[in-house]
Order: structure tokens, then C-alpha cells, then sequence
């Protein structure tokens, strides 16, 4: 039986957060089916994970758009013939717009691998760990226009001290996993 909770993941690369929310619905750890990811990048190692999970992919290329407001559009028409009640970015390396954001402002969440509002943008992880900060984390917020911006919802904290820049990013990215399926629960409709 279709679940309530309609779930889209945008996505840019690796997917692991993707990987995580899909296998947390597919064994009913959450009260929601993921039914579109939503991918910038056609060579993303996410898109073979949708494959796995026989989620639809709408892989796109902002070059081939005249605007973002273009491709939105199109994202935005594909997220109402899904019915979608919840947005994930997962690794979305893009800000949204106003044209995401006037449909769906407040039902976009986003996951990051700092505690906000410290490193926020790319390489958070490693940025972190060279500043010679104790304890960096992961953050889940909601997702406005500005970057990694937007009202925070839960973080978990990670410590630093004693540990190799590869295993403090695969500390984050455990916590990420678990971090994403908490935040979530909190907004599906049981
Ligand atoms: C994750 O660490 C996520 O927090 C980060 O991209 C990675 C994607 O990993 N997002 C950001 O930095 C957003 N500013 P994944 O593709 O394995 O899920």
C-alpha cells in the first residue's frame, strides 16, 4: 500500500544521505516512501543508488536552461505530479530559489556537516577539522534562500580530538545518517 508521506530528494553526488533515507523507508523505519530524486548531475553516484531502489530520477543540467527560475519550474511540476509532501536535500550543492521556495517553503529541509551557523558551503568537513576546533557536528534545517541558511532543527555533536581527517568524515557521515531519519520523523504524518 503507498505510504502517506511522499518524500523527493534532490541530490548532486555520492548519495549516501540518499541511500540512508531510502533503506530507512523501504524497512518501514519511517512512515514514508521515497518516490523521486531529483539530481543536477548525470555521472552522481546517486543516480545508480535510485536505481537500486526503483526510485524515478529526473536528472537535469542547469546549463541546458536559460535560468534557475527555468529549471525550477520544471522541478516544481514534476514535485505536484508526485504529490510530494516533504523535499530533502541531500548533497544538493545549489541554492533554491523563490520559485521552489513559494510552493514549498517550510516543507524543504537540509542536511550539512557542521554545526551551523560555523562552516557553512563546501568543504565543511575538512575546514573544521583544520581550524583546530574540539568538536565540529551536523546540522538539519530548514532551507531558505540564503547558503546553509534557514531555521535549525537539530544538530549532533562530533568530536575532533584524536582522530584522522578520514575518520572524522566517516564519523560525520554516520551521524548524518542518523541525524536525517530523527529530523524526518518529526514532520511525517504518522
Ligand atoms: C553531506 O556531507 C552533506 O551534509 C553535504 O554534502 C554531503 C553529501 O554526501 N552537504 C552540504 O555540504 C550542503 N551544504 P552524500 O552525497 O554522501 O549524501
Amino acid at each position: 500500500m503507498p505510504k502517506t508521506n511522499k518524500i523527493a530528494i534532490f541530490a548532486s553526488g555520492n548519495g549516501s544521505n540518499f541511500e540512508a533515507i531510502a533503506r530507512a523507508c523501504a524497512e518501514n523505519r519511517l512512515n514514508a516512501e521515497v518516490v523521486l530524486l531529483v539530481c543536477d548531475n548525470p555521472k552522481a553516484f546517486v543516480i545508480q543508488r535510485a536505481e537500486k531502489f526503483n526510485i524515478p530520477v529526473f536528472e537535469f543540467q542547469p546549463k541546458n536552461y536559460a535560468s534557475k527560475a527555468d529549471y525550477e519550474m520544471e522541478i516544481v511540476q514534476l514535485l505536484k505530479k508526485y504529490n510530494i509532501d516533504l523535499i530533502c536535500l541531500a548533497g544538493y550543492m545549489r541554492l533554491v530559489s523563490d520559485v521552489l521556495l513559494d510552493e514549498y517553503e517550510g516543507k524543504i529541509i537540509n542536511i550539512h556537516p557542521s554545526l551551523l551557523p560555523d562552516f557553512k558551503g563546501l568543504n565543511a568537513i575538512q575546514r573544521a577539522f583544520e581550524s583546530g576546533v574540539k568538536v565540529t557536528g551536523v546540522t538539519t534545517h530548514f532551507v531558505d534562500k540564503t547558503l546553509d541558511g534557514g531555521k535549525i532543527i537539530d544538530q549532533i555533536e562530533v568530536p575532533i580530538e584524536n582522530c584522522t581527517f578520514e575518520e572524522l568524515e566517516t564519523r560525520i557521515h554516520t551521524a548524518e545518517h542518523e541525524l536525517y531519519i530523527k529530523t524526518l520523523a518529526k514532520f511525517l504524518i504518522i
